[in-house]
């Protein structure tokens, strides 16, 4: 792995934390991702499925997880299975776990070859009463490829149909959401490589340059940094592009006298980091772009304050709303009126501010979370206020990574300069 190895503790929690909910006499079974095929000979490289990785670490292809905490024999309690390699794969892809490496890196010290896989899994099969499988329950999840999993959830149906199913999937959402110190270690290393990536760019912005010479500097500084690069695909969006939620061409030229909005995080050790940031490409705002960016910045740091312990996510959106719709009447853009004939289901300042607030972020950049509990300590929200105006080709959203702390909030990607006055002095330094 180009990361440096993450400490075993992470994924010895996550499992603690996991085999906790299950029912009694279970096991839990998850899979790798596929290697995805383009087309000819060629797929897209590999990125790891992230429940397996939140519960195991095994960051490679074809892994198994079975865990089953009641087994009668400790050893069959964790069990990992494992491509193994052998000299025709060390040739052409290079090395692949060892035993010893995997027990490392998940600290599971019963470790299989997958030819093993039929054989070991029938004993724990045999033992067990339910059989917890996994899926994709992400209220936005959009999936029309058959995975790995689903394949195995098929297999196991086929092959051991009297047993109870459960879900893993509603477990998984209650613990994902809230992460362990071990985890914001990493996604704090995640922030500060992010946080490279925007300095370095911030020095390398005046008008002519292109949109992709800009995503160039930050991969160049994400890849120096043991990071496998963007969190997500970045949206480098100058002038009228910012208008566009997610333009991710990054194709056009930056002029003079506008503003370029980035979206750009990092990824480290599987954890991401998700910022926005806008900056003028002169190195100085004008009057107007200053006005909107400062009502911006000010529902941003207002909603931060508000998410703290025991927040509801819903009554949170309505807060930043409210805030929202003081600032949009501040610059005009509603009325009054408008406010007042608002459908409460689409309320006035959508039309300038039209995507949520906060989303949880760790593996996945939309990460697994609930939306129907009180936030709590260790919890990692973005908060991402915007104001689009497209017909004055201004579109500006700044975006922070927070952790909620007991009494409050640690935020990983302040350094990142945010207001007017430390963006001004950064690019004229
Ligand atoms: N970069 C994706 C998001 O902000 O949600
Ligand atoms: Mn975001
Ligand atoms: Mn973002």
């Amino acid at each position: 792995m180009r990361y440096h190895k993450l400490n075993s503790s992470i994924f010895i929690e996550n499992r603690k934390k996991f085999t906790a909910h299950l029912k009694s006499n279970a096991l839990a079974i998850f899979t790798s991702n596929d290697m995805y095929p383009t087309s000819a000979d060629a797929h897209l490289p590999f990125k790891q499925h992230s429940d397996i990785l939140y519960l195991s670490g095994a960051d490679q292809e074809e892994s198994i997880l079975v865990l089953f905490p009641d087994a009668h024999k400790e050893h069959l309690r964790e069990v990992l299975f494992l491509k193994e390699t052998n000299d025709l794969i060390a040739v052409w892809e290079g090395a692949k776990y060892s035993k010893e490496e995997a027990f490392e890196i998940s600290g599971i010290k019963t470790v299989f070859w997958l030819s093993e896989f039929e054989r070991v899994f029938n004993e724990m099969a045999v033992n067990a009463e339910r059989i917890y499988i996994n899926g994709n329950e992400h209220l936005r999840a959009h999936v029309e490829t058959e995975m790995r999993q689903d394949r195995m959830n098929k297999w196991l149906t086929e092959h051991y149909p009297g047993h109870e199913y459960e879900r893993s999937q509603p477990i998984l959402h209650r613990i994902r959401g809230t992460k362990s110190e071990h985890e914001l270690e990493v996604m704090r290393i995640a922030a500060e490589v992010t946080t490279k990536g925007y300095k370095r760019v911030l020095k390398f912005l005046k008008p002519g340059v292109w949109e992709y010479e800009l995503e160039a500097e930050f991969m160049h500084e994400f890849l120096t940094n043991r990071s496998r690069g963007f969190a997500y695909t970045p949206i480098i969006a100058a002038g009228n592009n910012a208008n566009v939620l997610h333009y991710i061409e990054n194709n056009d030229q930056c002029k003079d006298g506008d503003l370029v909005l980035f979206d750009v995080g990092a990824e480290y050790g599987n954890y991401t980091c998700d910022v926005t940031r806008c900056f003028p490409i002169s190195g100085k705002f004008t009057a107007r772009q200053k006005e909107v960016y400062n009502a911006v910045l000010r529902v941003h740091e207002g909603a931060i304050a508000l998410l703290r312990p025991g927040t509801m996510l819903e009554v949170f959106h309505k807060e930043v709303g409210a805030l929202m719709t003081k600032e949009l009447l501040g610059l005009g853009l509603i009325s009054a009126e408008d406010v007042a004939n608002e459908d409460p289901a689409w309320p006035a300042y959508k039309k300038y501010f039209m995507h949520g607030t906060s989303h949880y972020l760790g593996i996945d950049v939309h990460d697994y979370g609930l939306w129907t509990i009180p936030v709590e300590e260790g919890m990692v929200f973005t908060v991402e206020p915007g104001i689009y105006i497209p017909e004055e080709g201004l579109g500006i959203r700044i975006e922070d990574d927070i952790v909620i702390t007991k009494d409050g909030h640690e935020n990983l990607t302040r350094v990142i300069p945010k207001t007017v006055e430390e963006i001004e002095a950064f690019m004229a330094g």
